[in-house]
């Protein structure tokens, strides 16, 4: 008789059943198939080719880029480039782009097009001050014929390839606007909407609502990915059965933990998942990721990088704690491999570490808008953003993207 193992679970996901079969199926995204029903949330600074490599390779599903912007990409830049790039193997290759300009943004999605790409997300959802400040990211659904006419460039450009758009619920509760964005994707001929079920004066504080996730499938016609706080797998099992959306966005939640995908995978398919990797395994697949960052941005950028990933990989273990202030200033290769050999191998992923935060603190804001945005919401007149290199490289260089 074969043993069951104790489910792997926080408390309030233990009676959680597997997928039953045929209970969930496949979404569309124009021509593409995606199963599992599930897709990588586009992290700037995190969902660079090497990390959707190793997602996908553990799982699978759709995996985004993080957001590559109009301006960086159409002037040249040389990280923009490298980050909207992939590599042969990719496929679907998909890319969030950010743009505030349809002119720019037109022109952008028919050069990623022209460049093989199968699909294009657009970031309405930045709640960053130096973003909405000009009338950007998240402030563009509040004025509904901006953003149809941003997202119909887009459309046009892509042909038959598909867009889909990101948002989230609005920018704050008396500003909400996420029917209205899901009505104007509708219209506008959008694949998917995905919603990150909080406003952007919320950031990421406090629990994702996901009744507006359930809100915003009834009211639209095309598919609804839902997106907050999936930090299990069978979390993901949750939203699609509360709020009956067609797939699930996985950010936070994987950081440091990519094997996610793989018990994504598991419970999608009727499967018990077997459970996270014990540290051992966890700093194999650490060492491939900082490697395959070596290969794509060079040793110098990608132990800088690690040093963040490393905290996220180790976060909850005991062995790991002594080490921590020595892999958060790592410089070299094979110093990560020296230091990651002396840690205690068998220790058991720590349950603690399921649902701990990563990357972004609580907290709330005061969301910053241009003078005068909110006289005339049905201006489509597109928002004066970064336009000289020195802006545009500033720019760059301190957005965080969602
Ligand atoms: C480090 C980081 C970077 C992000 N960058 C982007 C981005 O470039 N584009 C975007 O649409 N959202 C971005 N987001 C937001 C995520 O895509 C997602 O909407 C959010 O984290 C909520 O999902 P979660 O609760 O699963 O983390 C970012 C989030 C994090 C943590």
């Amino acid at each position: 008789m074969s043993e069951l193992k104790p489910r792997f679970a926080s408390d309030e996901n233990m009676d959680v059943p597997v997928a039953k079969p045929g209970e969930f199926s496949e979404f569309r995204l124009g021509p593409l198939k995606v199963w599992p029903p599930v897709v990588l949330a586009p992290m700037a600074g995190i969902t660079n080719y090497p990390y959707r490599r190793i997602c996908r390779e553990l799982g699978a599903g759709l995996f985004v880029s993080e957001m590559i912007t109009a301006r960086g990409y159409l002037h040249g830049n040389r990280m923009t480039r490298l980050l909207a790039s992939s590599q042969p193997e990719e496929s679907p290759r998909s890319v969030q782009i950010y743009g505030a300009d349809p002119v720019d943004v037109g022109e952008m999605v028919a050069s990623l097009v022209g460049d093989g790409v199968d699909h294009i997300d657009m970031n309405f959802g930045c709640p960053v001050a130096k973003v909405t400040r000009h009338g950007g990211g998240s402030a563009v659904p509040v004025k509904r014929r901006f953003l149809a006419r941003i997202v119909r460039a887009a459309v046009r450009s892509a042909g038959d390839v598909p867009v889909s758009i990101k948002v989230r619920m609005g920018i704050h509760d008396e500003l909400i606007t996420y029917l209205n964005a899901g009505r104007v994707a509708e219209e506008e001929g959008v694949s998917a909407i995905g919603l990150h079920a909080r406003t952007a004066a919320e950031l990421y504080s406090g629990a994702a609502r996901w009744f507006a996730i359930g809100e915003l499938k009834s009211a639209v016609g095309i598919p609804v990915l839902g997106n907050g706080d999936i930090w299990e797998c069978w979390d993901a099992l949750r939203m699609m059965r509360e709020t009956d959306c067609d797939g699930v966005i996985v950010g936070r939640g994987c950081l440091g933990r990519p094997w996610l995908f793989r018990e994504l995978a598991d419970v999608f398919d009727g499967r018990e998942p077997g459970g996270p990797p014990a540290l051992g395994e966890v700093v194999e697949i650490a060492l491939l990721h900082a490697a395959a960052l070596a290969d794509f941005f060079g040793e110098g950028s990608a132990m800088k990088q690690m040093r963040k990933w490393m905290g996220w990989y180790t976060k909850g273990f005991h062995g790991a704690a002594a080490l921590r202030a020595d892999l958060s200033r790592v410089e070299r290769l094979e110093e990560l491999r020296n230091l990651l050999r002396s840690l205690p191998e068998t220790e058991p992923f720590p349950k603690r570490a399921l649902r701990m935060g990563r990357a972004k603190r609580g907290g709330q804001q005061r969301v910053k808008l241009p003078e005068g945005f909110l006289d005339d919401l049905e201006d489509d007149t597109p928002p004066r953003g970064p336009r000289t290199v020195a802006e545009i490289e500033e720019w760059e260089r301190s957005h965080s993207g969602g």
